[in-house]
């Protein structure tokens, strides 16, 4: 008969019965090792690991039920089938709990029966193996792919961040005045964010859109922008018209982040005293809160045509006169304890 490339443990302390197992199955093309005992038994799964294994119930020192839990332990993947000879169903469901694959009584009256479950339990071990060899396969691509568009997201992300970038050195080009204003806005609102242990998106979308938040301006005529007086009625309503042409150029590009809202209402107040909408506290979003209060300490530090640069101490006064009024109260206190801690850092943003 054809070597199988099978090996079969058989563990049982009737020698009778090992033998009958032991030379059926080789006749049969399987390799068979014979155990007369559980402890040598043992000795052989750990030596020969074998395909499968055959085990008595019944022997002394270590029984059957002791090699289950054993080889269970070791190599649960090995099949084990229990040949019982006492005829207790209990036995069996004991085994059976302990991870037997397959039970038999004894006596064997046909061989051709073992070898059947035999082989039944070798496929089911064959086909356990192949999906789990399968999973392992999946499990792998799955990871390529994830590590794949991770990069691809990282890159995608980096292309935003310069593009965003870009476009605010092209805002912020547009009036030597208040050159960089969307830049020192972006630096202290992302501080701020950062001070109130905003969740990362958040701290992403304030980023971004405070780069961006001025945009609008460029629809604004140049000369009002860096007009040495104060602006008349008309030229302001012009300039306040910035807020919804920022919003009408970003709507349509699609950030992971609502930017054009955050722009748009970037110069509303708490009590509804800002524009365009007079929105209301509890309908502004928190990220244009931020913006708010950047904006004003940015705007007030820095020179202005009509007027030198004042300092940070005075757009604090601002703020701690309008907190809770205009300025969210959250965002201004997360203002102060950072101004609290870095005040020297915060004015060398202005210089
Ligand atoms: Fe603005
Ligand atoms: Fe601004």
């Amino acid at each position: 008969m054809n070597d199988k490339g099978i090996s079969v443990l058989c563990i049982d302390d009737e020698e009778m019965i090992r033998w009958t197992i032991g030379d059926y199955l080789e006749d049969s093309g399987y390799n068979v090792f014979k155990a007369e005992d559980g402890k040598t038994g043992l000795k052989m799964f750990y030596k020969t690991k074998p395909d499968i294994i055959l085990v008595d119930l019944m022997m002394p020192e270590v029984d059957g039920f002791e090699v289950l839990s054993k080889v269970k332990e070791v190599s649960p993947e090995t099949p084990v089938i229990v040949i019982s000879g006492t005829g207790v169903i209990q036995d069996v469901i004991e085994a059976i709990r302990r991870g037997a694959w397959d039970y038999l009584t004894k006596p064997i009256q046909d061989l051709a029966v073992l070898e059947h479950v035999l082989n039944k339990a070798l496929e089911k071990a064959s086909l356990i193996r192949e999906n789990e060899n399968y999973r392992k396969v999946l499990e792998e691509k799955v990871r390529e792919r994830t590590l794949a568009l991770e990069k691809t997201n990282n890159q995608l992300r980096a292309n935003l961040q310069e593009t965003v970038k870009a476009l605010s050195v092209m805002t912020d080009k547009r009036d030597p005045y208040t050159a960089g204003h969307q830049k020192r806005v972006g630096i202290l609102a992302l501080s701020i964010a950062k001070e109130m242990g905003l969740p990362s998106e958040k701290i992403e979308a304030i980023s971004i859109a405070s780069l961006l938040h001025d945009i609008g301006k460029i629809y604004v005529p140049a000369e009002f922008l860096s007009k040495p007086t104060r602006l008349e009625y008309e030229e302001m309503e012009v300039i306040k018209k910035h807020s919804f042409m920022g919003y009408d150029i970003l709507i349509n590009i699609n950030f992971p982040f609502p930017i054009a809202d955050i722009v748009y209402q970037h110069h509303e107040r708490l009590d509804g005293s800002g524009y365009p909408l007079g929105l209301v506290s509890e309908d502004i979003l928190l990220e244009s809160k931020i913006i708010a209060i950047a904006d004003v300490v940015e705007a007030m530090s820095s020179h202005r045509p009509y007027r030198p640069a004042l300092d940070v101490e005075k757009a604090i006064g601002e703020i701690t006169k309008n907190r809770g009024k205009t300025y969210c109260p959250e965002c201004a206190d997360a203002f102060f304890k950072l101004y609290a801690r870095n005040s020297e850092e915060i004015k060398e943003i202005f210089k």
